[in-house]
């Protein structure tokens, strides 16, 4: 009798493993773990930890949900391509600028300029440059970081918290790979191989990003505190209506987020779900959504509760960025448009697609210049236009610039420009340099008097002439 349960029960395990085998060969980055993995598994000793075994199988079968979908027909040359170990001296020029996911260890052997990024509760992050010239961030499991300590602590063994914990790093690419989106950090690659004692460690490849800085982002100009809003919501737009279904960050936080080049984009994706909390008509406490400030009810409907993992996105980017970021020096004529942004996310009466109506609008107007058309103001002053010309120091500071030591400013026109200048007290002259800013604007700098003019192919440099 106990043999013939050893026999069925083997036959499960067996039957599992075999089912499982095929889809866990089109995960980036899985082979390797499921060739070493299940093998360790299988020499795993008889006081192996069943919690922990209990829990390395849910995030395995947590990241092949992600992996399963219809979405996915067109996608195994891709992963071949990803799993290629390129020689590093056949990867050219082109591929430096717009890198296709194929970066492997071969593209780590000549790794250089390695710096410390930042961690958080399980990954280390470091920047590197790829044949000193193309840089990326490295994610790892960070050794020293909580979760290796927490887990070691509980349960005694390195190489299994490795091994539960190195899954987020593969839930992180699978992730990085399914929901590809401008706002969403490129995955280009990863690597495998032995360190600090424990055989196969993962390390992705991502594109490199800067840590968000939050009391540095509110002293940047609204334009770009603006850009970093919009990217927030057109990211949460895709998220909402994703090929995997509606997903939410559960780890919200700003430093689950990078810049690059001036956009927002996701990195920390460990923390995502596409579950809809389950519940019943008859106990209305089930869709409570708990903030720390105040609470919504959801409706409940075919056992989900509506839009919970939209609306706690949108909860979150209102409340991490909206309000800090949104209206504090907004053009005049933008800020109900964008208080009414900030009020209404933050009551949760607009869902995503609304929302992101609303900034676009927002763009719209301040793209077009609609939003100076009420500025009938007219100048006092008079200007003479030099053309070509610059002007050495005479600069001043004003608030917020895009430089630190002189008054920089973006505008939409020469008349605002002027309008300005006319509003600083110390500004005598200003430069309509040649650089504009990602909405098109363009980058003015005020001077505080024109002793010191240049030559300066493409600026121009308009003096007032009432002094
Ligand atoms: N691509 C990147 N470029 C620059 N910094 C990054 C990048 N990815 C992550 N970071 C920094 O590293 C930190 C840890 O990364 P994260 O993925 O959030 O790890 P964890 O899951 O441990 O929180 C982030 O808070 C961020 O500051
Ligand atoms: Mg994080």
């Amino acid at each position: 009798m106990k043999r013939r349960r050893i026999m069925v029960a083997a036959g499960c395990c067996l039957s599992f493993f075999l089912g499982t085998l095929l889809n866990l060969l089109f995960i980036p980055g899985f082979e390797h773990h499921q060739n070493r993995g299940f093998h360790t598994d299988r020499r795993r000793d008889a006081a192996a930890n069943h919690e922990l075994r209990l829990q390395i199988r849910e995030r395995l079968e947590e990241v092949l949900r992600y992996r399963s979908g219809a979405a996915d027909v067109a996608r195994p040359l891709e992963r071949r391509r990803l799993m290629d170990l390129e020689p590093a001296t056949r990867r050219d020029a082109h591929r430096r600028a717009a890198p296709a996911p194929a970066l492997g260890c071969g593209s780590m052997d000549n790794v250089t300029d390695v710096q410390y990024l930042g961690s958080g509760y399980t990954k280390a992050v470091y920047r590197a440059a790829l044949n000193a010239s193309f840089a990326v961030a490295l994610k790892s499991v960070d050794f020293g970081g909580h979760d290796m300590e927490n887990c070691v602590q509980r349960f005694a063994s390195a190489p299994d918290c490795y091994r539960l914990a190195s899954f987020k790093i593969v839930k992180e690419m699978t992730l990085m790979e399914r929901l590809q989106h401008p706002n969403v950090l490129k995955l280009y690659g990863y690597c495998y191989q032995d360190s600090n004692d424990i055989r196969d460690t993962v390390t992705a490849i991502t594109e490199l990003g800067s840590p968000l800085e939050m009391i540095q982002l509110l002293q940047t100009p609204w334009e770009e505190r603006f850009r970093i809003c919009l990217s927030l919501v057109r990211l949460l737009h895709f998220l909402a209506h994703s090929p995997l279904g509606s997903v939410t960050l559960l780890d919200f936080r700003p430093r689950q987020f990078v810049l690059v080049g001036g956009e927002l984009k996701v990195t920390d994706l460990d923390d995502a779900s596409i579950e809809e909390t389950p519940c019943s008509t008859s106990s209305p406490g089930d869709c409570v959504m708990e903030f720390p400030a105040r609470n919504f009810t959801l409706a409940c409907s075919g056992g989900r509760c509506q839009g919970f993992n939209e609306k706690r996105n949108l909860y979150n980017a209102y409340r991490f960025f909206f309000t800090y970021l949104l209206p504090h020096s907004a053009p005049p004529t933008l800020r109900p448009l964008l208080d009414k942004i900030v009020n209404y996310t933050g009551e949760l009466l607009w869902g995503i697609d609304e929302t992101q109506v609303h900034l676009e609008k927002v763009l719209h107007l301040y793209r077009s210049g609609i939003y100076l058309q009420n500025n009938t103001e007219m100048h006092k002053s008079e200007y003479r236009r030099v053309a070509d010309a610059s002007i050495g120091g005479e600069n001043y500071r004003c608030w917020p610039s895009y430089q630190h030591d002189g008054c920089m400013l973006s505008v939409f026109s020469l008349h605002e420009a002027i309008g300005v200048c006319e509003s600083h007290a110390q500004c005598r002259a200003f430069i309509m340099t040649n650089q504009t800013t990602w909405s098109g604007h363009q980058l003015v700098l005020f001077k505080t008097g024109s002793g010191h003019l240049t030559s300066s192919k493409g600026h121009v440099t308009y003096i007032r002439t009432d002094s």
